[in-house]
C-alpha cells in the first residue's frame, strides 16, 4: 500500500495534558502513563508503511496557569502525525471525572474536524472510558470500525475502592463511576477490537464486563522506549554509581543480584533479603544491590515507605550482611541504565520479588541490558518470560526457592549466556513500538477489510461527513406525487455523487417513511428526520441520534399533555402508531376544534411548555418545546458541519414552516397548502410554480444549488 492511499487513523484520548515535547507527566493525576502511551503510539503508527495519517484528538484547554500550547488547534507530532485539539465544554482545564457532560460536544467537534479536513478516518481508536463513549457515537455515525483500549477499568477500580473501605456513594460522587462503567460497556459493545497490554488484564479486568468477548481482545504489549537500555560494551567506564556501590561492598566484582523498585510493601523486598541472608552459598558467591527509591531521612518519611526501609535495615543487621549488600541513598536517572549494565557485566541477575506484577517495566529494562530475570509468577512476568525466555518465574513468598533459583542463575554459565542473549533479542522483537504497530496493523487491517466488505453490501459510508451541501425534502406532496419529476430529481442527485447529501424530513414515522420511499423508488436518504422532527436517524443502518432524544426530553411531560388535551372537543388522537416518545398527534375537525391560540394558552396556564404544529387544516402535532423539523435540520447541519446556506429545504405544509424560514435555502412547492402563504416575500424562501418534485427542481435551479459554485 503506498503512503498516499494508506490508512487514516484517529486516536482519541481526551483527558490530561498532551503536547509533543516535554511532557508534564505527573503534573496531575490525569497526565500519566496513558498520555505517554498515546503519543508514542501515534508517532509509531505514522511511521508504518500502511499508515498515511494519524490524528491524536484531545481536548483543547485555555488557562493562564498552563502552557498556551494546550490551546493550539493543531500541533505536529511527527511526520504524518498531529495532535488535534478540539473545543469541548468550558475552556478551563477539567479533571477527567468532570468531563462527562461535555463528551457529546467532543463527538460533534470530531465530526466537524472530519468535515474540515474532508476525509473520513479508516479507523477510530479510543483510549479510556471517556474517549470510548465519544468513539462509540462517532464511529457509528461515520460507519467506520472502532478499536478501544481501556487503560484502566472502572469495575476494577470500584472494587479496589470498596475493598479499601470507601462507601459506594462516595465513590459515585467522586469518580462518576456509573457513567464510566456504562461508557466502558458501550465501548466494548461497539469495538471491532480491544487492545490490552497483558493477558492478565484480559482475564482479570475485562472478564467482569457484560460485554466480555475474548475473541475480540488482542494482547499487544506497549512498546518500551529502550533507547536508554542496552547491554554493556567491553569498554568499562568508571561510573559514579560504581563508586557509590563500592562504599557498601567488600568485593564489588562479585556477580550482582539487583532489585529496583519503590519502597512499597507490595514490592516485597524483605523476602529477597531473607532469601539472600539465609543462603550461605549465595552470600559467598554474589552481592545484593537494592535500589528502593531515594531517601533523605527515613524517620521523616511517610509511614508505609518508612516501615519498608526500617525493616530492610533491620534485616541487613539481623543476617549480618554488612559488606555484602549495597542500598544507595541517592542515584541519578542516568545511573539506572548503568546499574543494569554493571549487573550484566558482573554476570548477575535481576530479581523482582513483588507480590503482584501486572506489567513489569523494570524486567524489560533488565532484559534489554542483557541481564537475566527472576520474577513472580504473575501476569506481566508470565508474558515477558513466554516471549523472551530469559529467566525463571518464582513464588515471591518462598524465600528458600528464591535463593536456590538465584544461585542457579548465576552459577550455570551456559544458561546465563543464553538468557542474556534471549532477553536482548526478545525485547527487541516483542516490546518495541515498531513491533507493537506491526501486530496492531495486522489486526486492524483484517477488521477494516471485514468492515469494508460488510459496508459495501449493506451500509454506505456516510456522505454526510464529507458532502459540501445537504438537500432536505418533505415527503408527502413535495418529494412524492409526480413520478416523472421524482425520477429527474433522483438523476440529478446521483450525478452529484458524494458532493451532496440527501435527507427527508416528514411527519411520518420511520417505518411508514421507509415504506413510502420504497413505493416511489425514491433515492435513499443519508438522514431521516421523522415524526415531525422528533426523531433523527442516519445512514442505512438507521443509527439513532441519541443526543437528539436527550435534547427532546427537555421539559417534556407527555402525561400532562394527554390530560390537559382531554378537555377539548373536535380533537381526536391519531392512531397509536403515530403517538411517539416525543410526539402526540391529533386529527382536527376545524369546525369543532378550538383555535390553536386557545389551545396554546390553555396548556401554558397549566405550565405545560410544548410546540404546537398545525398542518393541512387537519392535523395537530404536539412536540417538545425545542422540537420541530426546523430545529432537527439545524441539529443535523451543525452536527455534520453544513453552513445553513448550503442546506436546501423543500416543503408544502405547516409542519415544514420552521425548516423553511431562517438561513436555509427554502423552497415552497407550487401545490402548497394555505398555511404557508404567510411566508411569501420572506427572505430566502422561494415559491416555485412547479408542483411536487418539479417544484423542488425549480428551487434547485433558482439557487444554483447543484452548480459547481452555487450562486448563493
Ligand atoms: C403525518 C403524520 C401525522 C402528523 C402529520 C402532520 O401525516 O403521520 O401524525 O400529524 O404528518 O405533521
Ligand atoms: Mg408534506
Amino acid at each position: 500500500m503506498s503512503k498516499q492511499h494508506g490508512f487514516y487513523i484517529q486516536l482519541i484520548s481526551i483527558h490530561g495534558l498532551i503536547r509533543a515535547h516535554n511532557l508534564e507527566l505527573g503534573r496531575d493525576a490525569d497526565t500519566g502513563g496513558q498520555i505517554k502511551y498515546v503519543l508514542e503510539l501515534a508517532t509509531a503508527l505514522a511511521q508504518h508503511p500502511d499508515v498515511e495519517r494519524v490524528d491524536l484528538l484531545t481536548r483543547q484547554v485555555f488557562s493562564n496557569k498552563l502552557d498556551p500550547g494546550y490551546a493550539t488547534q493543531t500541533e505536529p507530532l511527527a511526520k504524518g502525525a498531529n495532535i488535534v485539539r478540539l473545543a469541548c465544554g468550558p475552556k478551563r482545564y477539567l479533571r477527567k471525572e468532570a468531563l462527562w457532560p461535555y463528551l457529546d460536544s467532543f463527538a460533534d467537534a470530531t465530526l466537524q474536524h472530519v468535515k474540515k479536513i474532508g476525509r473520513i478516518p479508516d479507523l477510530i481508536h479510543s483510549h479510556y472510558a471517556d474517549a470510548g463513549y465519544v468513539a462509540s457515537a462517532v464511529s457509528s455515525l461515520l460507519s467506520v470500525p472502532m478499536v478501544h483500549t481501556g487503560h484502566s477499568l472502572g469495575r476494577v477500580k470500584r472494587q479496589r475502592l470498596l475493598d479499601k473501605g470507601l462507601r459506594a456513594h462516595a465513590i459515585e460522587t467522586q469518580y462518576a463511576m456509573t457513567q464510566r462503567i456504562e461508557a466502558e460497556e458501550m465501548a466494548l459493545d461497539n469495538a471491532a477490537a480491544v487492545i490490552a497490554s497483558t493477558q492478565q488484564e484480559v482475564e482479570e479486568q475485562y472478564e467482569i464486563y457484560d460485554n466480555y468477548t475474548p475473541k475480540r481482545i488482542s494482547v499487544i504489549p506497549p512498546g518500551v522506549d529502550l533507547t536508554r537500555f542496552s547491554p554493556p560494551t567491553s569498554l568499562r567506564k568508571n561510573t559514579s554509581i560504581e563508586a557509590e556501590l563500592s562504599r557498601f561492598l567488600k568485593d564489588p566484582d562479585k556477580p550482582m543480584v539487583l532489585t529496583i523498585s519503590r519502597a512499597d510493601p507490595r514490592k516485597n523486598i524483605a523476602t529477597l533479603v531473607r532469601a539472600y541472608g539465609e543462603n550461605q552459598a549465595l552470600r559467598k558467591k554474589a552481592n545484593l544491590v537494592i535500589v528502593a527509591g531515594e531517601r533523605e531521612d527515613i524517620m521523616s518519611m511517610e509511614k508505609t515507605s518508612r516501615r519498608v526501609l526500617q525493616e530492610l535495615l533491620l534485616l541487613i543487621d539481623y543476617y549480618d550482611l554488612h559488606g555484602l549488600v549495597a542500598y544507595p541513598k541517592k542515584h541519578r536517572a542516568d545511573d539506572v541504565p548503568e546499574l543494569y549494565r554493571l549487573a550484566a557485566q558482573s554476570r548477575g541477575v535481576f530479581v523482582n520479588p513483588a507480590l503482584t506484577e501486572p506489567f513489569g517495566l523494570t524486567l524489560l529494562e533488565a532484559a534489554a541490558s542483557g541481564l537475566p530475570i527472576i520474577a513472580p509468577n504473575d501476569g506481566g512476568p508470565r508474558d515477558i518470560l513466554a516471549h523472551c525466555k530469559n529467566g525463571v518465574l518464582i513464588d515471591p513468598l518462598d524465600s528458600k526457592n528464591m535463593s536456590v533459583q538465584i544461585l542457579k542463575a548465576i552459577s550455570n554459565k551456559a544458561t546465563w549466556q543464553q538468557w542474556s542473549l534471549n532477553g536482548i533479542a526478545g525485547v527487541a522483537q516483542h516490546y518495541t513500538w515498531t513491533g507493537h504497530v506491526d501486530s496492531y496493523i495486522n489486526i486492524v487491517k483484517e477488521r477494516i477489510s471485514k468492515h469494508q466488505q460488510a459496508t459495501r453490501t449493506v451500509v454506505a459510508k456516510s456522505r454526510l461527513a464529507t458532502a459540501e451541501r445537504l438537500l432536505v425534502c418533505d415527503i408527502d406532496n413535495t418529494l412524492v406525487g409526480d413520478n416523472a419529476a421524482l425520477r429527474k430529481l433522483s438523476d440529478q442527485l446521483r450525478c452529484m455523487g458524494d458532493r451532496v447529501a440527501f435527507g427527508v424530513a416528514t411527519g411520518r414515522t420511520i417505518e411508514s417513511t421507509l415504506r413510502e420511499l420504497r413505493k416511489w423508488g425514491a433515492p435513499t436518504p443519508d438522514v431521516f428526520i421523522t415524526s415531525v422532527g422528533s426523531e433523527i436517524r442516519y445512514g442505512s443502518k438507521l443509527t439513532e441520534d441519541f443526543g437528539w432524544q436527550q435534547h427532546n426530553d427537555y421539559r417534556w411531560q407527555p402525561r400532562a399533555v394527554y390530560d390537559a388535551m382531554r378537555e377539548f372537543s373536535g380533537l381526536k388522537l391519531q392512531h397509536s402508531g403515530e403517538q411517539r416518545r416525543h410526539k402526540i398527534s391529533f386529527n382536527v375537525d376545524p369546525k369543532k376544534a378550538p383555535k390553536i391560540r386557545e389551545i396554546r394558552q390553555h396548556l401554558r396556564q397549566k405550565d405545560i411548555h410544548v410546540k404546537l404544529i398545525y398542518s393541512h387544516q387537519a392535523y395537530l402535532d404536539i412536540l417538545p418545546i425545542r422540537t420541530s423539523k426546523g430545529t432537527a435540520v439545524r441539529h443535523v447541519a451543525l452536527k455534520w458541519g453544513f453552513p445553513l446556506d448550503q442546506v436546501l429545504v423543500a416543503g408544502d405544509s405547516g409542519n415544514d414552516e420552521e425548516m423553511l424560514s431562517g438561513h436555509t435555502l427554502g423552497v415552497v412547492v407550487g401545490n402548497h397548502s394555505p398555511e404557508l402563504k404567510k411566508l411569501r416575500g420572506r427572505e430566502q424562501i422561494y415559491f416555485a410554480e412547479g408542483q411536487y418534485a418539479e417544484g423542488v427542481l425549480e428551487g434547485i435551479q433558482h439557487y444554483g444549488f447543484l452548480d459547481k459554485n452555487p450562486t448563493r
